[in-house]
């Protein structure tokens, strides 16, 4: 069956029960079940009375028949994704990941920062003569993919996103690299890649304009191009720099981001941020380097440690917190508050374990629709720091003795309390969040002294030559950015997060 390609169906359940018809549309294309529990099917069909073969007195029982009498057929479509518990957007990623034939329960997610590109081309064209054309900065589409088991797809999916096979250099570091640079090795030979393995030392301290130096040096020495890419694998800190020396070397060169930390899967590999370090202060040197794919491969996290793993969940929060209340329910949920209040379904004890694959899409894709509206940081993008000008100032008074999740888990909770004090939520929003930060495992308080927070915060407003600005919360799903906060309300917040 010949077509247009990228063309989709939507047949309704009855189409498929003949086999007929089932053969033909899978010759012709990818078919796929979607599904739902008959609870959820049920919700979905409230106020529709158009369906003929729901007009029953019981209409659950009607729809169990139905799911029964069908359920054959529908085992035998290749392709069979549960919605039940899927949003719209979390489904249809779903369905792209199968199109993709990305491993089972995948996402694709497609970062589009074309349409803010445009606005801006426009924008400029007002200004500008016509016969000027505009060059604006490069920004692009790219897909995140999110899979279980997607690293040892990862050459296929690279020339899958239009990079030609030939030399590529792989950035990473010695944990990362005695862990995954292998199996990435293997998948890229086997794409028809040769790749050159550059490792930088591990940790923050290192993410300096020297290690750059050190890597333009020994790309210098294996005369690598511009068609070449980078591919950054490992936590923010090897994405940012490789990231740095991708947007800079040869004034840019092809860039894919392989992010192993749970930070830098929500949060760092997203949104195409890169900088260095400067021993004045965090990411002072840096640009806007989009990359040409993001492979997210939840499964690299059974080797990330404990405090990271935790440390990345505060951002998951945060995600949770600034667009979707319900990742903020499914982390709150897996933490230990609800075995406290409702009697335990199961037998055992144990938290439900977190489900990362579809947590992760769900920070991706909050992260990915403020990135794509404000893809140069001129406005929404700065929802993106909820909790971390409170953070900010608490990493800088530990001496970073405080990780950054924590800060940011301690910082969320002022927000919400300044949120709540200055009448912007209802008065349970601080408890709601600061019982999921707790029940991460993560810190709500810390031994400081408030005014000297204060004056760190102000630090960083001179730097700025800006009022302090501070992400509220209105409701667990949606913030907003306020300035010209009264000092005594920010240190009454601050007083609160005070370990006695
Ligand atoms: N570009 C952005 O938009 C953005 C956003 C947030 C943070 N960041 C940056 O990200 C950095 C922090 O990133 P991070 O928290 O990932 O720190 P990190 O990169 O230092 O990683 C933490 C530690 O975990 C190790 N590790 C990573 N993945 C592992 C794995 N799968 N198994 C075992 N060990 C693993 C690393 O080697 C490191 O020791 C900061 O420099 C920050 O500025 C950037
Ligand atoms: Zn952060």
């Amino acid at each position: 069956m010949a077509g247009p390609a990228g063309l989709v169906i939507a047949t309704g359940g009855g189409a498929v029960l003949n086999p007929v018809n089932r053969q033909a549309l899978a010759a012709g294309g990818v078919l796929i079940c979607l599904e739902a529990d008959p609870v959820t099917i049920l919700e979905r069909l409230a106020g529709q009375d158009d369906r003929p073969l729901l007009t029953a007195p019981d209409r659950m029982t009607r729809i169990a028949e139905l799911l029964a009498q069908r359920a054959p057929a529908y085992a035998a479509v290749p392709h069979r994704l549960d919605t039940s518990r899927l949003s719209v957007e979390a489904a249809a990623e779903r369905v792209l990941g199968i199109a993709a034939g990305l491993p089972k329960g995948g996402h694709r997610l497609i970062v589009d920062s074309e349409s803010a590109n445009q606005r801006i081309s426009e924008q400029h064209l007002v200004t500008l003569s016509p016969c000027h054309p505009v060059t604006l900065l490069p920004v692009r589409t790219y897909d995140v993919l999110i899979a279980n088991g997607l690293l040892a797809q990862a050459g296929q999916r690279i020339v899958a996103a239009g990079l030609a096979p030939g030399r590529c250099a792989v950035v990473t570091n010695p944990t990362v690299g005695q862990l995954y640079a292998g199996k990435l090795t293997v998948t890229l030979i086997e794409a028809g890649f040769e790749p050159l393995i550059f490792e930088v030392p591990d940790g923050e301290t290192y993410k300096t304009l020297e290690t750059a130096a050190g890597l333009y040096e020994r790309f210098a020495g294996a005369k690598l191009a511009r068609d070449e890419p980078v591919i950054a694998l490992g936590g923010g800190v090897i994405g940012d720099m490789a990231g740095f020396v991708a947007a800079t070397w040869l004034r840019g060169v092809p860039f894919v981001q392989i992010p192993t930390s749970l930070l830098a899967m929500v949060d760092a590999s997203v949104g195409g941020k890169v900088a260095v370090d400067l021993p004045q202060g965090k990411n002072l040197v840096g640009a806007f380097k989009q990359p040409e794919l993001v492979l997210i491969d939840p499964a690299l996290l059974t080797t990330l440690p404990e405090a990271e793993l935790r440390s990345g969940m505060a951002e998951l929060l945060k995600a949770g917190v600034i667009g979707d209340p319900l990742l903020f329910e499914q982390l709150a949920r897996s933490t230990g508050e609800q075995e406290t209040h409702h009697a335990p379904r199961t037998t055992h004890h144990t938290k439900p374990e977190p489900d990362f694959v579809e947590m992760i899409a769900a920070a991706v894709r909050v992260k990915a629709r403020i990135v794509e509206r404000d893809p140069f940081e001129a406005g929404d993008r700065a929802w993106l720091n909820l909790g971390h000008t409170f953070g900010h100032s608490l990493e800088l008074l530990s001496g970073y003795t405080l990780r950054h999740g924590e800060a940011v888990a301690i910082g969320m909770v002022a927000a919400a309390g300044l949120s709540a004090s200055l009448g912007y939520c209802d008065a349970f929003l601080p408890a709601r969040i600061r019982a999921a930060v707790e029940g991460l495992g993560l810190p709500t308080r810390y031994a400081f002294d408030p005014a000297t927070a204060l004056a760190a915060m102000g630090a960083d407003k001179k730097r700025r030559g800006r009022t302090l600005r501070f992400v509220l919360i209105r409701q667990i799903g949606k913030v907003e950015v306020i300035e010209n906060v009264p000092e005594a309300t920010i240190l009454d917040a601050l007083e609160k997060m005070r370990a006695a």
